[in-house]
């Protein structure tokens, strides 16, 4: 696949693919392209050449109606945790569900206090809470919530763990593997977190230069001797 902006080719011919319960990070350094991956499978943007398949769709060739459906099958976690900041924690956490299902409101209380759970969160602290309140862990967390609310298949992460102390990073880490494990999710991480990609990853891609230098597992990926891998790790 192939993408640029104005004259500046930023992904050069790449391929990858994650299955169901598979979680893929994508690792490299800044501005070569990972959030662009991930606006990608999100349709919010279009390659100039290639094909971006989700869930055996290519979404580059779909309906407008069936790209939001398709959508409907993803979770994204946003850099920053990006939660609205004039809504509760309840209100940032339902949002999809007012917004895109006809379920009532007691149901919604229903589901949103299970994903908080879910996610450590005790519904009856944090529901009426604001963002601003809340540490950057639990926003974390709350985004996390939010991204699971609608049953995805699909969840995106840009880098969830980038501003967090190395405890809160850890408690981030598992909730990402405990995902793979109870929901059997897909996922794509970004991350430029060795260590954090070593914990949750089933698979492992390095970009460099619109290209990708290195895919495999994290084992083969600490083994690997290209010299670019090496002093990526180091
Ligand atoms: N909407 C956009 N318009 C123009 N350039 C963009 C846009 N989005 C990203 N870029 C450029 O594309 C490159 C890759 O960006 P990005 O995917 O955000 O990288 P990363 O997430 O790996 O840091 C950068 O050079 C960035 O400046
Ligand atoms: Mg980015």
């Amino acid at each position: 696949m192939w993408l640029s902006f104005r004259n500046h080719a930023v992904l050069r011919g790449i391929t990858i693919g994650v299955d169901h319960g598979e979680t893929l990070c994508l690792l490299g350094g800044s501005g070569v392209g990972k959030s662009s991956i991930l606006r990608l499978i999100l349709g919010l943007i279009l390659p100039d050449n290639g094909e971006v398949i989700v869930e055996g769709q290519d979404i580059t060739n779909v309906s407008r109606e069936n790209l939001l459906k398709l959508r409907q099958h993803i979770g994204m976690v946003f850099q920053g945790s990006a939660l609205f900041d004039s809504l509760t924690v309840f209100d940032n956490v339902a949002f999809s569900l007012f917004e895109h299902t006809e379920m009532e409101t007691g149901e919604i209380r229903q589901r949103v206090d299970e994903v908080l759970s879910f996610v450590d969160l005790d519904p009856k602290k944090v529901l009426t809470l604001m963002p601003a309140q809340l540490s950057g862990g639990m926003k974390k967390r709350v985004a996390i919530a939010r991204a699971i609310v609608h049953q995805p298949k699909i969840l995106l992460f840009d880098e969830p763990t980038s501003g967090l102390d190395p405890i809160t990073t850890r408690v981030i880490d598992e909730l990402i593997l405990k995902l793979r494990e109870e929901l059997s999710v897909c996922a794509v991480v970004v991350t430029h977190d060795v260590q954090s990609a070593a914990r949750i990853a089933t698979e492992t891609a390095l970009l460099r230069d619109g290209k990708i230098i290195f895919n495999g597992t994290p084992a083969e990926m600490f083994e690997c001797q290209h010299e670019y891998v090496r002093s990526f790790l180091s």
